[in-house]
Parts: structure tokens; C-alpha cells; sequence
């Protein structure tokens, strides 16, 4: 059926093209060339800012990139928690790195980065620093494993033989995997969110009497791997255990808490959504599916994610919900959970990624970037509050997160819409002229006041521009390649070849029984499953996965509903010809407001670029580049005037700011037509060419190409048969400078795109 609309569209477009003189038949999108072009720019960016780390931060975990001094870990402030969870003097920056190295395919590079890590952090990582499971399991354990599959496998641009590599990174993995297994002793065999390297448990109970859902569930997905590398079920049966223990957790709506003791499964949080404390929860369970081909996984991701879109789904984000009612509580949306719509692509769900992440695009065009926490609605203000300009700002930094551009890397790579690249292309020049110093990238301390952060975390290298790069990377052996790699949420690429998924299966029968294979652990799990067993927990309800895989291998490939090549241009773009588009500007335009600093900043959408370059010539008629917003005023038509007076409506007149005029659609095409006798609106008024025409630009062309506009939807207000949009003439913005000026007015009042009138337009 959709094939079928696609269809038909295209031949509507394809008679346009033919009879329409002034659609020039040049469809545009990017040449391998450009794409290359943009590739190499994200390319220099990153070595930028990890030479710079080499230079200036190296040994330490990260550089500072506006004092190009090293970032440290602070041994003295054991409670500066901030700092010191990813900081565990173990060269964060570098090893986040070494898969981005390998993505770029610089074999000499990834060599030499893996190396000076071996000579740098002692091999039993036998440090006295506390940091946080979570964060060290995705970025140490999930960077030297992925670096270890890249370095092993001969089918990679980096794969260094046996000659030059002797897989001590899997060693690494061992004696850092066994340092972070300490975290799990705890009754519930839910992990504490904290260890030190060298004390284990042996630290303040504060640091650890709370944790999350995303920091119980997700190791799994690194440990399950190291499982299968090393061929010691330990390592899987300790995070699964505790992945299961945390679904167990979930309310009768199935929606899982977000924080909560790890000794006793006291909720301290019973807020849901897909943001932070929560969010690589259903990441795991939907990546774990198909990087293990789990049906059990895949049953705990169909089930969450059909009780989000039961209780937390809205038009546009998910809101977070308590999880005993499924009421939205809390009116806002995290920056991390803009990783979501590339989940939502993963599962094929394109529909609801793309709607999700017009949000996103909306935020960073607001505040050029992405606030750490964003209010959709603002509570009312307190007598404090009354003087804040950014009441709609709850956390206001953005540290140049990597997971809007993870999600427009995903549907650029489902759908091919040239909308996504345009995106990217934003981001790369946002990352050269506003994100760039001299050591690396410094992301935003505020985004209300522009003010920038002194601090360049592991994933710009490691996510951001990873995701950027392939972006541009249609070449890349990820892309060409059938591995079934699946990303982490670290963005490290895993995969599981034939050999190793036999070798583990075949340990699987043989070791009997498999699971516990000391008798610390023996000892742990039993303990914990006998606590289980006493604990009356009212949640603990096993819902039977409804769908099945049938170890059917669902490879990302497969899950990508919807590839399509050969996209030409904006005109096939699914984003842009969405007549919701505007929506969420107007109805969150009281907070989403261009703060001071970054006015005159272009949504992603209203580009000039975008539709000069990308599009038919005539296409751009479509879109009045309009970078500032204009007053107008929404009314019924009276039918029996051609004329637009002020006075004409007034009781049902609705007042609006718009930022755009969009969905104009061709209203009239008169193929016969002739200069005194073209029919508008109104079959019985004659209209003179002169009438129609702006005298000044306008000259009739070719008589067939005369036709009229009407506008179907104005910032996603939908316009009536009968609605007339009149608009305040002075606060209209006519680029008079640019030759790319097309709006005029003409006698009636009515706007011209082109010399072309929009019938239901005036300009008072
Ligand atoms: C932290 O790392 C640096 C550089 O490798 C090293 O010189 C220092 O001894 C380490 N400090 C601790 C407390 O481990
Ligand atoms: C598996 O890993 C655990 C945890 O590190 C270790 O105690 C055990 O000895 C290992 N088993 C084998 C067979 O190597
Ligand atoms: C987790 O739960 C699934 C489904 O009940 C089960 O097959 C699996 O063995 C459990 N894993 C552990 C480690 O308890
Ligand atoms: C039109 O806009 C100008 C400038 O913003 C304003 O002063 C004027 O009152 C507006 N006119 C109407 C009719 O709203």
C-alpha cells in the first residue's frame, strides 16, 4: 500500500518535471564526492581532538580542551563523583578511542593506541580509584573488547595478525572483568553502582546505596561477549542474573522503576521514561536480542516498549510516568534520551524514530544543542523563579552528547532521506566553528547563555564523531560488510562470527553444568536466589513473551524496514514533506524560545541551503526562507469577497507568530489558460496579469506555467477551505539582498512566491 503512494507520488512528480516548464528536470542530491568531502572533515576534526589529548592529557584520562591541560581524576575528593566515576586514571580518552581509530580504518593508529595503553595502565588494573560499574564496563570493557574483535578478525581494514598483536587486550578484559564482578556481591545479586579497582566494596556505603535500572541491566551486553571470548560462563551469569532481577522489578504495567536499592530492591525512584537512570535498559534488551539472538531478551524488549507506548508515549517524546499508575509525573525529557528513535530504527519502528526525533532537531535548533533536561510544559513559576529567564531549562549543559547524531546516523542509514544528511552536515559545521578550541571540543556549560564548558568527555571521540563519520561513510566495511555488528551504548562495534558462536555453543554443552564456575560465585548466586525466593515481591510476574524469534537471527540488516536508494533529493524526503513538521514549534512555542545568544540560529528544516541545493530549482518555491518569525492572523474567508479587508473577520480571528510557510500545494494548473481570464478562488472574478503579477519582478512566462498556490498548514495549523492567513506586512521579512528573493506582493494583497500568488496569503 505504501509502496503504492510512494509510487503514484513520484509519477505525479514525474509529470510536473515533464510539463511544468519551470521545473528544471535536475534532480540534486550529494555526489560520492561530497559525501567523501564532509567524511575527511569529520576525520580532521577527530584527530584534532585526540592529537590533542596525546599532547596534552595523555596519561591521564582526558584534556581539557580549553586549558589543554590534562583532566584528573581527583584522589583527594573521593565524594567528587562527577569527576571521578569515569576517571580511573586508566586513560579514559584513549581507550574510548581506539574503536573510532579503527572505524577510520588508520591501522598505524589503532596499533600505536592499543599499544601505549599497554605500557601505560598496570595490567591487573590494580588502581586505588572508585568509579562506576556502568560507566567503566562501556567504555574501558566494551572499548578494549571491540578493539580486540577489530585487531583478531581478518576481515577488518585494522587487523594487526598474530605477529603483531597477542590478544593481550583480552587479558585486560579478564583482569578488569574480575574487578568489576566485585560490584555484584550484593544480597540481591543486583551489582552496587560503585567499586574501587583495588578495595572492592571496601568504600564509603553512601557511594553505593543507590542504582539504576540502566547500570543493572546493561553490562550484560559487555559480559555476555567476554563470556563467549573467554569461554567462562561467569562473567554472563552474574550480569544476566542481575539483567533478570531488574525486569523482575517491573509494575504491574510493566514499567520498570528507575532507582532503587541494591540491597534490597527499596524503590527510591518509581519514575519511568526512557531518559537517564533508565534508557540503555531497553538498549540492552533490544541490542542484546540480536547481537546474541536472544528471544528472551527480545521478549523483555517487546514487552517495554509496548508499556511505554501504552503509558509514555506522546505525539512527540516519551514523558516519564510513574510506573503504578503509568501518569506522566514529571514534565520533562532528558538529552539522553535522544538515542531512542535509532533504537526505535533498530526495531524497525521508523514511524515513531522519525516523529520522536523532529524533537531533537527542534531542541538543538533552539538551543544549539541539547539541554541536559528540557520542561515541555513550565510549572508555574515561584516568586524566585519569576526573574529566571529559562524557566524551561531544568539542567541547562550539553556536552556535546553523542545521541541525537547516533539517531539521525540510524534513519539516515534506514530511509536514505537527504534530511538526515543535512543534519549531520549542521553538526560537522557546528563542531568546527562553534564546538572547536584549540586542545579538542568544548560543549556548552549553558545553553541559555552560550556559555562553554571546559571539558571534552570520552564519547566526543569515541560517540560523537564515530557516528558522525559514518554518517558520511557509505563505504565503510560496517556498511558493506554482512557481520551483524550491533553498537554498543558506547558506540564500540561488536560482532560474532561463525567460529566464536560454535566455540561457545559447543562449551555451553560440554561444561556441565555451565553456569557458576567458582565457588564465590556459586556461593553469591545461590544466596541471591534464595533471597529472591523469600522476598514477596508483588511485581515479580513472568509475562510470557508474546512473539517469539524462534532463533530466527534478526540481524540489523533485516531491521531495517524501510531501506530505499536512489533518493534524489528533499522532494523524497519524508521529514520534510510531513505536514506536522511545525507542529511542536507552535504548540511548545512558549518553551521553546531561541534564548539571546543563539537568535538567528536556522532550524535544521529552514536551511536556504537545503533547498537551493538539494532541490529542483522550482522546489524552493515551496518554502518562503524566512528566518525570522512573522505576525498573522488565521480567518474565515468571506465567500463572497475576492478582496481581503481587516475588517472582513473578527470575532473567530486567531493571532499567531509563524516561522514558516509550509505545504503550499499547487491549487490550479490551467494548461489553457490566458492572461485575462485566469480563474483563482473565485470562478466569477477576472483577474488582469498585472492584477495577479508583481509589476516590478514579475513577467508572465510561458502561459502553460501560470498556476496558483494555496497553503495548506502554517506551523502545523492546519488551514481550512476557507481560512485566510493575513499577515502583518511589517513584520515580514524580505530578504531584498539575496538574488534569491522571490517574495513580492501583488494589487490584491495576495503574497507571490515566484510571481506566483498564493491565494489565501494576504500581506496588510
Ligand atoms: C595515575 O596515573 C599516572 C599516569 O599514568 C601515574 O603516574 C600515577 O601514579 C597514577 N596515580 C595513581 C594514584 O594511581
Ligand atoms: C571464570 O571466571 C571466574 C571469575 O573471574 C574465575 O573465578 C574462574 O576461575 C574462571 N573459570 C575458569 C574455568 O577459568
Ligand atoms: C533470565 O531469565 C530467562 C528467562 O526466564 C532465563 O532463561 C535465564 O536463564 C535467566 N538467566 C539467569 C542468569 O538467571
Ligand atoms: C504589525 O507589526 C508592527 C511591528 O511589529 C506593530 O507595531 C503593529 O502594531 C502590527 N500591526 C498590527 C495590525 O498588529
Amino acid at each position: 500500500m505504501e509502496l503504492n503512494l510512494i509510487s503514484l507520488w513520484f509519477f505525479i512528480w514525474v509529470i510536473l518535471v515533464r510539463t511544468v516548464d519551470c521545473f528544471k528536470a535536475e534532480p540534486y542530491s550529494f555526489t560520492k564526492n561530497e559525501l567523501n568531502q564532509y567524511k575527511d572533515q569529520v576525520k580532521e576534526l577527530f584527530y584534532h581532538g585526540f592529537n590533542s589529548y596525546l599532547e596534552y592529557g595523555y596519561p591521564y584520562d582526558e584534556v581539557l580542551p580549553i586549558a589543554c591541560v590534562p583532566m584528573k581524576r581527583r584522589f583527594d575528593d573521593p565524594y567528587d563523583t562527577n569527576t571521578n566515576d569515569v576517571l580511573g586514571n586508566f586513560t579514559t580518552t584513549l581507550v574510548d578511542s581506539f574503536t573510532t581509530l579503527a572505524v577510520l580504518g588508520d591501522k598505524k593508529g589503532f596499533a600505536d593506541a592499543i599499544n601505549l595503553f599497554h605500557k601505560t595502565v598496570p595490567e591487573t588494573f590494580d588502581i586505588d580509584s572508585t568509579v562506576q560499574l556502568f560507566e567503566t564496563t562501556i567504555r574501558l570493557l566494551g572499548g578494549m573488547m571491540s578493539a580486540h574483535i577489530y585487531a583478531t578478525d581478518p576481515r577488518t581494514k585494522v587487523y594487526l595478525g598474530k605477529d603483531n598483536y597477542d590478544g593481550f587486550l583480552l587479558r585486560r578484559c579478564i583482569a578488569l572483568g574480575d574487578k568489576l564482578l566485585m560490584a555484584y556481591l550484593s544480597p540481591t545479586g543486583l551489582p552496587v553502582p560503585r567499586i574501587n579497582l583495588r578495595y572492592g566494596t571496601r568504600i564509603d556505603p553512601k557511594l553505593i546505596e543507590e542504582n539504576n535500572a540502566a547500570a543493572t541491566a546493561s553490562p550484560l551486553f559487555e559480559f555476555r561477549l567476554l563470556s563467549m571470548l573467554t569461554l567462562n560462563d561467569t562473567y554472563r551469569e552474574v550480569s544476566e542474573f542481575s539483567f533478570n532481577r531488574t525486569w523482575d522489578l517491573r509494575s504491574e504495567l510493566n514499567l520498570v522503576p528507575m532507582s532503587f536499592s541494591p540491597y534490597d530492591t527499596t524503590i527510591y525512584n518509581e519514575v519511568t521514561g526512557i531518559g537517564a537512570s533508565i534508557d540503555s535498559f531497553y538498549e540492552t534488551a533490544l541490542k542484546g536480542s540480536i547481537l546474541f539472538d536472544d528471544s528472551w531478551l527480545y521478549s523483555v524488549w517487546e514487552t517495554a516498549i509496548s508499556a511505554l507506548n501504552s503509558y509514555s508515549k506522546t505525539d512527540w517524546f516519551y514523558s516519564n510516568v510513574g510506573v503504578s499508575h503509568g501518569k506522566t509525573v514529571v514534565l520533562w525529557i532528558d538529552s539522553l534520551s535522544a538515542f531512542f528513535p535509532g533504537l526505535l530504527t533498530l526495531d524497525g519502528r521508523l514511524e515513531d524514530a522519525r516523529k520522536k526525533h523532529i524533537m531533537f532537531s527542534k531542541l538543538w535548533s533552539t538551543y544549539g544543542g541539547i539541554p541536559e533536561r528540557w520542561n515541555f510544559v513550565q510549572s508555574p513559576p515561584t516568586t524566585e523563579e519569576l526573574d529566571s529567564p529559562s524557566l524551561s531549562i531544568d539542567l541547562e549543559w550539553y556536552p556535546l552528547r553523542p545521541e541525537f547524531i547516533e539517531s539521525t546516523y540510524y534513519l539516515y542509514r534506514a530511509t536514505k532521506d537527504v534530511y538526515y544528511l543535512n543534519i549531520g552536515i549542521r553538526i560537522l559545521k557546528d563542531l568546527q566553528h562553534r564546538f572547536k578550541t584549540r586542545c579538542g571540543f568544548a560543549g556548552l556549560q549553558d545553553v541559555t547563555t552560550g556559555e562553554v564548558q571546559d571539558r571534552m568527555e570520552s564519547f566526543v571521540l569515541g560517540e560523537t564523531l564515530k557516528y558522525l563519520y559514518l554518517l558520511f561513510d557509505e563505504d565503510n566495511e560496517l556498511h558493506t560488510t554482512l557481520w551483524n555488528h550491533i553498537f554498543s551504548t558506547e558506540a564500540h562495534p561488536f560482532w560474532i562470527d561463525v567460529g566464536l558462536k560454535r566455540r561457545y555453543e559447543s562449551y555451553r554443552r560440554e561444561a556441565d553444568p555451565p553456569h557458576v564456575t567458582t565457588e564465590m560465585y556459586q556461593f553469591h548466586l545461590l544466596k541471591a536466589k534464595n533471597w529472591m525466593r523469600r522476598t514477596k515481591s508483588p511485581n515479580r510476574r513472568i509475562n510470557h513473551a508474546k512473539k517469539k524469534l524462534d532463533g530466527q537471527c534478526i540481524s540489523p540488516e533485516l531491521a531495517y524496514t524501510k531501506r530505499q536508494s536512489n533518493r534524489q533529493g528533499f522532494q523524497d524526503s519524508d521529514v520534510l514533506s510531513d505536514p506536522k513538521l511545525f507542529e511542536i514549534d507552535f504548540r511548545y512555542q512558549a518553551t521553546l524560545e531561541q534564548p539571546a545568544w543563539n537568535k538567528g540560529y536556522i532550524p535544521f528544516e529552514l536551511t536556504p541551503e537545503l533547498y537551493s541545493h538539494w532541490s529542483f530549482s522550482q522546489q524552493k518555491i515551496c518554502l518562503v526562507p524566512l528566518t525570522k518569525a512573522f505576525e498573522g492572523t488565521i480567518g474565515s474567508r468571506d465567500p463572497d469577497s475576492t478582496l481581503i479587508s481587516t475588517h472582513q473577520w473578527s470575532s473567530d480571528a486567531r493571532m499567531y507568530r509563524f516561522q514558516s510557510i509550509y505545504g503550499i500545494k499547487i491549487a490550479f494548473l490551467d494548461f489553457t489558460w490566458h492572461p485575462n481570464s485566469i480563474e483563482v478562488q473565485d470562478p466569477n472574478s477576472k483577474f488582469d496579469l498585472y492584477d495577479v503579477l508583481n509589476k516590478q519582478n514579475c513577467k508572465p512566462k510561458d502561459d502553460t506555467s501560470i498556476h496558483t498556490y494555496t497553503v495548506t498548514a502554517i506551523d502545523g495549523i492546519d488551514l481550512g477551505d476557507n481560512d485566510v492567513v493575513v499577515v502583518n506586512k511589517s513584520s515580514l521579512f524580505f530578504d531584498d539582498s539575496s538574488k534569491e528573493s522571490y517574495i513580492s506582493i501583488n494589487r490584491k494583497s495576495q503574497l507571490l512566491i515566484n510571481c506566483i500568488p498564493i491565494t489565501n496569503i494576504f500581506v496588510l
